[in-house]
């Protein structure tokens, strides 16, 4: 069903000059007005704390396009026609006087009204409660935030709080930008449209899953914020948690935003609490020394710009995560992610158990294991290692290892891949809610990662080194071998 109905919108960002905006979303919502997907009539409102005309933030969000679009998808004269759209009012978030002009604005068309909030989650609340005494916003108003939702369970529930005073579940668009990569609605499509799959998507079939989010980028200006966070609170409780969620979750009966919310919720719910007993062979936690990437010497993280020199934040994280059900009973899941890893790369590995009875060379029954490989990024695709014969008569019936492979970018040539963002404001545009998190599953993510937080604060151990530019700590391997299998890569 393709719903590409124009929706003539007012969009009202928050934090329009900050780094998420002209890195992604302004860069977005032009890709989505070449593609003809704005509505003629649609409008931005970018709103900030700067004191800057509407003209001077036009010529600053000029040159972020021509900065962040990639040279061949960009015209000068496209983006400039696109920046009329944009009007400017500058805005001390936590003044409601303020908010009248934002109403005026919004009274000139009353168009369907979109509020982001591209700003630090602690503004949330005062900006939502401060946009209702305004009469800016109304049961039709769509409000879209971004992570972190809170710190841990108990702060995000203040946040998801502060947020249901002024709007109802179905007017908020909770952003985890993982479910705006295309390859990642692919697993939807890959697992509930090829029966073939579906018979096998079980403890019967299925040995054990790898989901790897490696990134060879270190900290990024982002000391502050990181240091805060640390690995399992900015990437794990969201997008790696969010992954998993969608291989591990029931079909649902439809396409519908709470259809699929609702199987991805009974997955959270069914993880096994990692307990202090289970910390050793379940959890890894790493902080990356200098090293080399790609040939460059880098620093380590303790050495980044206004690093604290003793922090024990991890900058790296493998769990071996557990679903209590029928369907995945005694299958692991073995989740890392880190920064400073040799390459950006994400990668779900499903392990298929090996033919029951087999009858071939015993020196080959290690590559029995048929594997699907499912990379998001880079290099968007699918491949699945089969068996076959090896040719030639000299051969007898030895065995070899083959991709069934496709790679987006060689089948469906003349496609674009579009942004995880540009397809996250399209669907806020459209309302459809099914590429968003609802508040439970935040919730239930967070108490999850929570206890293992507890643990490590109890246990009070410093993170274990790990060289930048390797596969992480030498514990993560362990971790994994410990249970007779390795890591992809170390295959
Ligand atoms: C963000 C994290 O949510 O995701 C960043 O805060 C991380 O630390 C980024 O670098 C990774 O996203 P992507 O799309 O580049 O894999």
């Amino acid at each position: 069903m393709v719903n590409n109905t124009h929706t003539r919108c007012d969009l009202m960002l928050f934090g329009a000059l900050g780094d998420l905006a002209q890195r992604k979303l302004f860069p977005a919502l032009y890709q989505l007005d070449q593609a003809g997907l704005l509505d003629a009539d649609s409008r931005i409102l970018a709103v900030a704390r700067n004191p800057m005309d509407a003209p001077a933030v036009r010529d600053q969000l000029l040159g972020k396009l021509r900065e962040h679009v990639k040279p061949h998808e960009f015209d000068e004269s496209a983006a400039t026609r696109f920046l009329e759209r944009v009007d400017y009012y500058c805005l001390d978030f936590g003044d409601p006087a303020g908010y009248d002009a934002l109403r005026e604005w919004h009274d000139r068309a009353r168009s369907q009204l979109i509020v982001y909030m591209a700003t630090p989650p602690s503004l949330y609340g005062v900006i939502a409660r401060n946009l209702k005494a305004a009469s800016c916003c109304d049961e039709q108003t769509r409000v879209v935030v971004e992570k972190p939702i809170g710190h841990d369970l108990d702060t995000s529930k203040v946040i998801n709080d502060e947020l249901g005073e002024v709007y109802n579940e179905n007017q908020l668009f909770r952003i985890d930008h993982y479910l705006g990569k295309e390859t990642v609605q692919n697993l939807i499509a890959l697992r509930f449209a090829n029966n073939l799959f579906a018979s096998q998507w079980n403890q019967d079939h299925i040995s054990h899953v790898e989901i790897t989010v490696a990134e060879s980028v270190g900290i990024e200006g982002r000391w502050g914020y990181f240091d805060k966070a640390g690995q399992i609170r900015d990437m794990v409780q969201n997008h790696l948690l969010q992954l998993l969620c969608l291989i591990a979750m029931d079909p649902p009966a439809d396409l519908s935003a709470d259809s699929i919310r609702d199987e991805k919720v009974k997955v959270l719910k069914a993880l096994r609490k990692i307990t202090p007993e289970l910390m050793e062979t379940h959890v890894v936690r790493g902080q990356y020394t200098a090293g080399t990437i790609q040939g460059k010497p880098v620093p380590g993280y303790l050495e980044e710009e206004d690093a604290n020199r003793s922090s024990r934040t991890e900058t790296f994280v493998a769990l071996k995560a557990e679903i209590e059900n029928w369907r995945w009973s005694g299958v692991p899941f073995y989740i890392r992610t880190g920064k400073r890893l040799p390459e950006k790369l994400s990668q779900i590995i499903i392990h298929f158990k090996p033919a029951p009875h087999y009858i071939f060379d015993p020196d080959q029954k290690h590559l029995a294991n048929n594997k699907l490989i499912i990379r998001l990024q880079p290099d968007e695709g699918m491949s699945l290692n089969i068996l076959t014969k090896d040719q030639g008569l000299d051969k007898g019936m030895r065995l070899r290892q083959g991709p069934l492979e496709l790679t987006f970018s060689e089948t469906f040539e003349a496609e674009r891949i579009p942004d995880a963002y540009e397809r996250l404001l399209w669907e806020v545009m459209k309302g459809n809610q099914y590429l968003f998190v609802r508040r439970d599953e935040v919730e239930y993510a967070w108490r999850w990662v929570d206890q293992v937080i507890g643990n490590w604060q109890d246990a009070g151990n410093p993170p274990k080194r790990y060289a930048a530019g390797s596969w992480g700590p030498v514990a993560s391997i362990a971790m994994i071998t410990r249970d007779g299998r390795s890591w992809y890569e170390d295959a």
